[in-house]
């Protein structure tokens, strides 16, 4: 009988110990991880600098509070902003605080509170962040949202058009939609969210939570099409395991958060931001991108290879190491299987098998991965 409370249904397997791409349970099994953590171990298990960094700080002091300066959170947000058109970070603890944060933001800088968000959308579980997902199923049970949050159909320019009118304070996307289902959001979409936002003087909210910190190739998915986010939020592969969240905005949005209108405990606490400095000295690394691009590439053209012969097998997609298997029918047995062969892999929704693997995973154990994941759609392909 557990002590903790019912909110999540857990696998049965129990991870002991991890290193580099590779985890052990508590029965001694080895997994090949394709999960990091739902998108968070970015650099894998235990990376060797990321443990150093903490360590070091561990030995010099945990906790300040936010009285006083912080060289390492301006050292951390240097690098964050570094490969941006942004200029300011504001530090908290989640990706929901985060996304709550920017919510605030661009409510307070605007003075107005209409906010377009889209369906199948994944923003956090905070109440903000709740009002903001797209997800019926996240808010079923919780009472009336928090108002004037529009979620319209995702890659829809048309729904989009209706409704970005100069009411509108922001739009806040995911670049690619990763609980909804690995779903990208289409250039031609991406530009006329942009264009709509630049006309109507409407701030555009980037929620990186599961795409930023390299997990597509570039340092922040956005990136990818040339658009200029007000605010973007990060935190996942930020501290690599380590609890750390971000607000990334424009010098001029940031000005609405003044003294005393915003703030956290812990956020940017010495730890956080010693494995968050760290992480980000890896993986904003040009050659460590242009890699990580290479790799997916060899990820989603080998998945196709392998799953062409399935029609239960809808579609293969993704954006840089962040890849989605739609199948015909429901992922829980083949989530099952792989584990029993030895691979971790995630769900996203209950017909889309995603795969997070670590960033610095190496091509072989990316086709390793592959093989595997052949082997359990073509032992459920008999099945179903
Ligand atoms: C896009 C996105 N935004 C926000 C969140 C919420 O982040 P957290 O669980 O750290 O609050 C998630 C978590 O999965 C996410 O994927």
């Amino acid at each position: 009988m557990s002590t903790l409370f019912p909110n999540y249904s857990r696998w049965s397997l129990q991870i002991d110990s991890g290193s580099g791409s590779k985890v052990v349970d508590d029965a001694g099994k080895s997994y090949l991880d394709f999960t990091s953590g739902i998108g968070v171990c970015n650099l894998g298990h235990v990376h060797p600098a990321v443990t150093a960094a903490v360590e070091k700080q561990l030995n010099k002091v945990w906790h300040t509070s936010n009285l006083f300066q912080s060289a390492l959170q301006e050292e951390t947000a240097s690098l964050l902003v570094g490969p941006t058109h942004l200029k300011k970070v504001f530090f908290c603890n989640s990706g929901a605080e985060a996304n709550e944060a920017a919510i605030k933001l661009a409510r307070k800088f605007t003075g107005k509170s209409k906010i377009i968000t889209f369906e199948q959308s994944f923003h956090g579980r905070t109440y903000g962040a709740m009002a903001a997902t797209g997800q019926e199923k996240i808010k079923k049970g919780f009472g009336p949202m928090l108002e004037d949050f529009h979620s319209i159909p995702f890659n829809d320019s048309n729904a989009l058009a209706k409704h970005a009118d100069p009411q509108t304070a922001a739009v806040m996307l995911e670049v690619v939609q990763g609980e909804g289902g690995v779903i990208p959001g289409s250039e031609a979409f991406l530009q006329k969210v942009q264009q709509l936002c630049k006309k109507n003087s409407i701030l555009l909210i980037i929620d990186e939570v599961q795409t930023g910190i390299g997990r597509t190739g570039k340092p922040f998915a956005f990136q990818h099409y040339g658009l200029e986010p007000d605010i973007v939020t990060a935190a996942k592969g930020l501290g690599n395991g380590f609890p750390v969240g971000a607000v990334i905005g424009t010098e001029e949005v940031s000005e609405a958060f003044g003294p005393g209108s915003h703030g956290t405990t812990f956020g940017g606490n010495p730890l956080a931001m010693a494995a968050a400095k760290a992480v980000l000295k890896e993986v904003f690394s040009p050659s460590f991108l242009d890699e990580v691009i290479e790799k997916g590439q060899l990820l989603r053209e080998e998945l196709k290879k392998e799953l062409h012969p399935y029609e239960d097998i809808l579609e293969i997609r993704g954006l840089g190491l962040m890849a989605g298997i739609e199948c015909r029918y429901k992922i829980a047995p083949l989530i099952q299987e792989l584990q029993n062969d030895g691979l971790l892999a995630l769900p996203a929704g209950e017909y889309v098998l995603r795969l997070l693997p670590p960033l610095n995973m190496s091509k072989e154990e990316v086709a390793e991965g592959v093989k595997k994941i052949s082997r359990a759609v073509k032992k459920q392909s008999i099945l179903v």
